[in-house]
């Protein structure tokens, strides 16, 4: 460990269980000294074990909705009482769509379904940095990082609805990312990670097959939930501190990749 993020304080949204990119990035940041609180709907502190999580990593958990302008606005205050002082980051971990979980293809949403989705895994992200830019949390070089996938940029036909949320959260970054940047010195990226197997990774329809083509395309393999940690962990320390508006692929170089020889071997 490096001590990277010493002395820092944040809030880290999302950790449902031990396989969410949220608690390993939770795991990871208490290892390099940073101190946190941790924070999840309501309705998932009864389905998860988010308790195990603060207990290890000696954080409070405030629960909010990331939907609820006053759940935000609570959830900002109490970690900044909590913690002492302003907050120097923040990972927005958050990600659903109704119309995937109901099994609504794509030619066939139900649009409350979708406001609900879009609302919840994206514009929750505005949301967040509205609360924490009204109530000037932030210190100076903080980071800010969200989680998105490349369906934002290409077509992977069973991601549904949840392609246009990252859309718009990736756009989100860059516009809160200019006004936090030029009015509080506060970088907002998104990182764009591989499929990893969690409760809304494997909500994907064929998400066992994707996982395993997303691993042949990729030349160094797909980046693991703890490889996420660790590359936040970078985001969030005095290391990337001109690193800013990004979406940033964490992916093992599939992005960037036509066709591989595993794929071609394949027909
Ligand atoms: P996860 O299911 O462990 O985490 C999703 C979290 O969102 C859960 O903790 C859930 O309680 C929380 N959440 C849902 N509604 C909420 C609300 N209204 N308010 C506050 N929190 C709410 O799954 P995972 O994979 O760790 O997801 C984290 C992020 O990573 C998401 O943004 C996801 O889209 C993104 N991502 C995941 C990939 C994957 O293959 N698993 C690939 C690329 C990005």
């Amino acid at each position: 460990m490096y001590n990277l993020l010493k002395g820092k304080k944040g809030i880290i949204f999302g950790a449902l269980d031990e396989n969410s990119i949220a608690w390993k990035t939770a795991e990871r940041v208490h290892q390099e000294g940073g101190s946190f609180v941790l924070t999840n709907a309501p309705i998932a502190m009864r389905m998860g074990n988010l308790n195990d999580l603060a207990e290890k990593t000696g954080a409070e958990i405030i629960p909010a909705d990331a939907t609820n302008e006053e759940d935000l606005a609570n959830l900002v205050s109490k970690s900044m009482e909590i913690l002492g002082g302003k907050i120097d980051f923040v990972l927005h971990s958050i990600g659903m769509s109704v119309n995937v979980r109901k099994g609504r293809h794509y030619t066939d949403e139900k649009y409350d379904f979708t406001a609900k989705g879009w609302d919840v895994s994206a514009l929750s992200f505005h949301k967040v940095m509205q609360s924490l830019y009204k109530a000037d949390a932030m210190n100076e070089w903080g980071s800010i990082v969200a989680l998105t996938y490349m369906a934002a940029q290409r077509t992977f036909p069973d991601y549904n609805d949840m392609a246009d949320n990252k859309a718009y959260l990736e756009s989100v970054a860059r516009s809160f990312g200019y006004f936090f940047g030029t009015e509080k010195k506060v970088r907002v990226n998104t990182i764009s990670q591989s499929p990893t197997p969690t409760t809304a990774g494997t909500g994907v329809k064929g998400f066992d097959s994707f996982i395993n083509y997303a691993e042949k395309m990729s030349p160094l393999g797909n980046a693991s939930a703890q490889d996420c940690a660790d590359y936040t962990v970078s985001l969030f320390s005095d290391l990337t501190r001109k690193v800013t508006m990004q979406n940033l692929f964490h992916d093992g170089g599939f992005s960037n990749v036509g066709v591989s020889q595993e794929i071609i071997d394949q027909f």
